[in-house]
């Protein structure tokens, strides 16, 4: 079907069910909270508001503010409990389960089976988006979360190599920092800790390891030296970070990289986004590399409709869902979010070559065992857990907690939280 092909003034909304098209006299209406809020987040969501008025819906925005959406979740909570949910909401991983559960999600299986999601999408990221059986969640994209992002012309005038190690990196940021250049630009959250933490775990553990500890939450794992060398790592990065880190937003450490005042950022690729908003060049103004290590941390951003009342809305619901996974919107929108698509059937040819470089290690460690669930962005453990481990990180990170007491933390926070 051609979205462009339904006039923006029609009341009368055509909307696919059942595998047959569906006249409708109803404008579908979705309100939709999300917490793409930033340069390069409000640039993408707003490839799908177009679309939508396009294809004749009523959009409502419902932005939150807040990287990784701790504070969305929040919203969203009060929302549903209220009894006001809104039409659709950005959840993914094991939360949009924990919601199935509750009994408030809207089954959008007639839309997924009428389009054919289950051939269209690689089964990892179709196991998130089903509940029982039945499709629960549409996806948007695949961000990855091991990058690190650099300044180029800063590596290139301290004759400094994207680091493939983590001693490298910390050889690198000593550079930098005798040159007076802050190595590492990061931002006071607690959920941009937990992202450079599970870099470090994946990158000095491997990914067994972090399978083991951050996925299946082995006691052993969790208790054990190599975790004592991560929280090391961590207490080294927080050297090479500047004193007014805290309560900065993840894409103010970006800008930093942008404007010559830092050299790196650990951050998954939403932060490409911002470079291409400001008009940066992959290769040319910035440069992107795995972070040290093997394997590869995916996160699927994805949107679940909520069970609410009235033809308009449910109309809404349909119509987001087949326009989320519709072939032109998963290309333009990640082209500008910087991720990749999640539909597999989608062409590259028009992707910057970080893009290129994401799906052919996605692929890779797909092949080899090590395409793993991001635990910093929702993907591997439910919110409790999730939560415990990010609590330890940051309180190490902020204090000057020993290595030995975090990991210790670490296995009783994990204990506690089952
Ligand atoms: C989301 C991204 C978002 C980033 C910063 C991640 O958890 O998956 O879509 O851009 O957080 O808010």
């Amino acid at each position: 079907m051609k979205y462009g092909a339904f006039a923006m003034a029609s009341a009368i909304a055509i909307v696919a069910a059942n595998g047959a098209l569906a006249e409708s006299h109803v404008t579908p209406e979705a309100e939709v909270l999300h917490y793409w809020t930033s340069g390069g987040e409000a640039k993408s969501v707003a490839v799908l508001q177009e679309e939508f008025a396009a294809n004749g819906g009523t959009w409502t925005d419902m932005p939150v503010a807040g990287g990784g959406g701790d504070a969305a979740g929040t919203a969203l909570r009060a929302r549903v409990l209220s009894g006001n949910a809104p039409t659709a909401a950005q959840i993914k991983g094991p939360s949009i389960q924990e919601w199935y559960q509750e009994g408030v999600l809207a089954d959008i299986s007639d839309v997924a089976e009428a389009n054919n999601w289950g051939e269209l999408l690689p089964a990892s990221i179709a196991s998130h988006m089903k509940c029982d059986g039945t499709w629960c969640a549409v996806p948007v994209n695949v961000h990855r979360v091991d990058w690190i992002w650099a300044n180029t012309e800063i590596l290139a005038a301290n004759n400094i190599e994207m680091p493939t190690t983590w001693d490298e990196f910390n050889a690198a940021a000593e550079t930098l920092q005798a040159a007076g250049i802050i190595p590492l630009a990061h931002g006071g959250q607690a959920w941009q800790d937990a992202t450079v933490f599970e870099t470090v775990v994946l990158g000095l553990g491997g990914p067994d390891f972090y399978q083991k500890a951050l996925v299946d939450l082995d006691p052993e794992a969790l208790g054990s030296d190599t975790m004592v060398a991560v929280f090391d790592q961590m207490r080294t990065l927080r050297g090479y970070v500047d004193d007014n880190f805290s309560g900065r937003d993840w894409n103010l450490a970006t800008a930093m990289v942008m404007n010559g005042e830092a050299a790196f950022q650990i951050m998954g690729d939403w932060a490409k986004g911002e470079f291409l908003a400001a008009g940066q060049e992959p290769g040319v103004d910035f440069t992107c590399a795995s972070t040290p290590g093997e394997g590869f941390l995916y996160n699927v951003d994805s949107f679940a409709m909520f069970e609410v009342g009235g033809e308009a809305k449910e109309a809404g619901q349909e119509l987001l869902a087949e326009l989320v996974m519709g072939p032109t919107f998963q290309e333009v929108f990640n082209m500008n979010k910087g991720s990749i698509p999640a539909r597999t059937d989608v062409a590259l040819d028009g992707f910057d070559s970080c893009a290129q470089t994401s799906s052919a290690d996605m692929a890779a460690s797909s092949d080899g065992g090590s395409l793993l669930p991001s635990y910093a962005h929702g993907m591997a453990l439910f919110g409790a857990q999730a939560g415990a481990i990010t609590d330890v990180v940051t309180a190490h990170f902020n204090s000057d907690m020993s290595s030995e007491d975090a990991v210790q933390m670490l296995t009783d926070a994990v204990a506690n939280s089952m």
